[in-house]
């Protein structure tokens, strides 16, 4: 059952597809005052959701914000990240979901003040709110998907595996990359450019001088099965002679300041303009230019700094010269010595420059701070229109760094610039079951880690994880150790975990879809499965992956094994070095499991089949037909398997779904 209550005159963000009609205030176990939505925790309630944020799986004990933002360090102590995804479930005695519709800013105090308190406040008095209730918190999360509509299905080849870095500057580099991977046979499908293609990171343009004739290079790629995937930047490079900078001026598609002028942002390329993604016309305009890439062959794509990042404004950029001026000729000491260290630092993502510019959406100017959560989510949206378009049999992968629920039905979300470090793999696999919740079913983060050094078991225990995630990609920042796999001196063991992947495909995709088109989720948390098992509720680093099995990944560095939860009898199947061993079955309980660098388990449930393929070094080289099932038990239930051509835009249950036997 849904309740959808109206405050205000809220502005529409397009998030719910279907909406129920607006009622007076109803709940018994929320109360609404001055905007706030609170209610009580109870000590064994626990709260799902929200998302992209940090913490865990459970979210109690934190405050958070659902505010995109360019955020590099993805620490505990932050509030939010890359996305405003604002659904939460309570699940308690009662269970409810929580949906708060606006493009504004929401502060989530989830017993952070109070350990049994929690509080929604929404920024802005005009916003709707969904009350969702069900027997299930899968049933709470289907009827919040059947709202907000199906999630976004990425091209087969999507779910091979993909190497980037910021850094891969020319075509030779390119095809040495593709070298690295095909000469040691370690399975790969895309290498991403990241903006060192570009011509001094304008959008839409490509280097001649060290990309030259860049259809050919994608078509060779093609060849060796590997697709090219190019990122694209929210802001646009200013720039006379520019052609898109100056369409983008001589038409108004640009947002524009308090004085009706283009606002103007450093990024990238230097001083530069937003394309307004929220007004129709000038987001219709800016998707059209993706077309110059699908001419040269591309047929994916990354969308970034798209909160929209903003490294300065003019205004930001003049005070700090002003202010350092007058430190300058200070004694800095304790008071003036840290303001003067971060005047450089704060000029960049000012609440002050957000407010400083408009939006024109749905026929009515706005200024950003009111509709900030739409800027990343309108940008992928308009792409993927425009793909419906450009090519409408054939889909394109497109997945994007800021977003809001809505835009999980355009494209994925990758979970932005995370660190080296074993507390992001941790944070990478609570992440998965929230933003599934919400819709993002395509999705993963940098394995290996984005910023800093990364270290050899590190890579290893996160492609380990990686093999299970939609979105498989290795990336990092330029400077940091180099990543590709075939550099390290366990490259065969990388290899090896890699190939798991390809073995896994037919399952993973099979899971990928049904969640998609029966608004599921991939991911859960075992206290959807096991609602009743206490244990069960609280493991914070365990997940259920699709029906069959379940996943315990190591994320520990010089651990050799974990201790798993195991809340019903399933048996461990082991891949290692290349083969699929048939291990111990285990009761309900805890056990310990011996995971040694390059093993990757999963844990079977009894009766349920886990199908896998003999593998191969790329996802076309994959037989999705020859498959060998794994099961055991008395009685082993038929395995609903789907499988599609992986291109064409028509996806349907009826169509796709077979049953497998044993
Ligand atoms: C942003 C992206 C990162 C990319 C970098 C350069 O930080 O999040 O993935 O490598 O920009 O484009």
């Amino acid at each position: 059952m849904v309740k959808r209550y109206v405050f205000g005159s809220p502005i529409e963000t397009d998030s719910v597809l279907c909406k129920p009609e607006a009622i007076g205030w109803q709940e018994s176990r929320l109360q609404l005052q001055d905007n706030v939505i609170s209610c009580e925790l109870r000590a064994e309630e626990i709260v799902y959701g929200l998302g992209q944020n940090v913490r865990g799986i459970n979210k109690r004990g934190w405050i958070y914000e659902s505010n995109c933002v360019d955020e590099p360090q993805h620490t505990e102590s932050k509030l939010s990240l890359y996305g405003a995804h604002n659904f939460l479930i309570l699940d308690g005695e009662q269970k409810i979901g929580i949906f708060v519709d606006t493009p504004a800013k929401v502060t989530f105090d989830i017993g952070y003040t109070d350990y049994e308190q929690m509080r929604i406040v929404p920024d802005t008095p005009d916003f709707e709110l969904y009350v969702i209730e069900e027997e299930s918190l899968d049933g709470i999360v289907s009827t919040f998907r059947k709202l907000i509509g199906r999630s976004y299905i990425p091209p087969l080849w999507a779910f091979g595996y993909g190497q980037s870095r910021w850094g891969y500057d020319s075509a030779e580099y390119v095809r040495e990359v593709a070298a690295g991977y095909r000469d040691n046979h370690i399975p790969i499908d895309s290498i991403y450019l990241d903006i060192d293609y570009m011509e001094r990171y304008k959008d839409f343009t490509v280097n001649e001088d060290r990309f030259p004739d860049f259809a050919e290079l994608v078509k060779q790629m093609r060849e060796q099965g590997i697709h090219l995937v190019p990122i694209i930047d929210g802001g646009v490079k200013k720039e006379d002679g520019y052609d898109v900078y100056e369409e983008g001026k001589k038409n108004g598609y640009f947002c524009k300041d308090a004085k009706g002028e283009d606002f103007v942002i450093g990024v990238w390329p230097g001083r530069s303009c937003l394309p307004d993604m929220l007004n129709e016309e000038a987001g219709r305009w800016f998707a059209g230019k993706y077309k110059i890439l699908l001419d040269k062959g591309i047929d994916g794509f990354w969308n970034d700094m798209n909160e929209p990042a903003i490294f300065y404004s003019e205004k930001g950029l003049k005070e700090a010269f002003d202010k350092i001026d007058v430190y300058r000729t200070q004694n800095l000491d304790v008071d003036t010595f840290f303001a003067f260290q971060n005047t450089a630092t704060s000029v960049s993502n000012s609440p002050e420059d957000y407010a400083a510019f408009y939006h024109q959406y749905k026929g009515k100017r706005y200024c950003h701070q009111q509709v900030h959560n739409l800027f990343g989510y309108y940008m992928t949206r308009r792409a993927g229109e425009a793909f419906e378009e450009l090519s409408p049999d054939k889909r394109i992968l497109l997945f994007s760094r800021a977003s809001c629920i809505g835009m999980h039905r355009y494209g994925g979300v990758w979970q932005g610039d995370n660190n080296s470090w074993w507390s992001h793999l941790l944070m990478n696999i609570r992440m998965m079951p929230s933003l599934n919740m919400c819709g993002f079913l395509y999705t993963g983060a940098d394995l290996g880690g984005f910023g800093n050094n990364t270290t050899e078991d590190l890579l290893i225990r996160w492609l380990s994880f990686g093999v299970f995630t939609p979105l498989m990609r290795n990336h990092s920042v330029r400077g940091s150790r180099m990543q590709e796999v075939y550099r390290f001196r366990s490259m065969e063991l990388m290899r090896d975990v890699i190939g798991v992947r390809y073995q896994l495909l037919p399952y993973l995709y099979s899971e990928y879809m049904k969640a998609a088109l029966l608004d599921k989720m991939m991911f859960r948390p075992l206290g959807f499965v096991y609602e009743e098992d206490q244990l069960a509720r609280r493991v914070e680093d365990q997940l259920m992956l699709g029906d069959s099995i379940m996943i315990a990944p190591v994320y520990e560095q010089n651990v050799v094994g974990r201790t798993v939860y195991i809340p019903e009898p399933m048996k461990l199947i082991r891949f290692h070095a290349g083969q699929v061993q048939e291990e111990e079955i285990y009761q309900k309980g805890f056990v310990y499991v011996e995971m040694p660098l390059g093993d990757v388990c999963v844990f079977l449930k009894e009766n349920r089949i886990l199908p896998l393929s003999k593998g191969g070094e790329s996802v076309e080289e994959v037989d999705f037909e020859d498959l060998k099932l794994y099961c055991f038990g008395e009685n082993v239930q038929p395995y609903a398997y789907y499988m599609d051509d992986g291109v064409s835009k028509r996806c349907s249950l009826e169509s796709g779904i077979r049953i497998l036997k044993v």
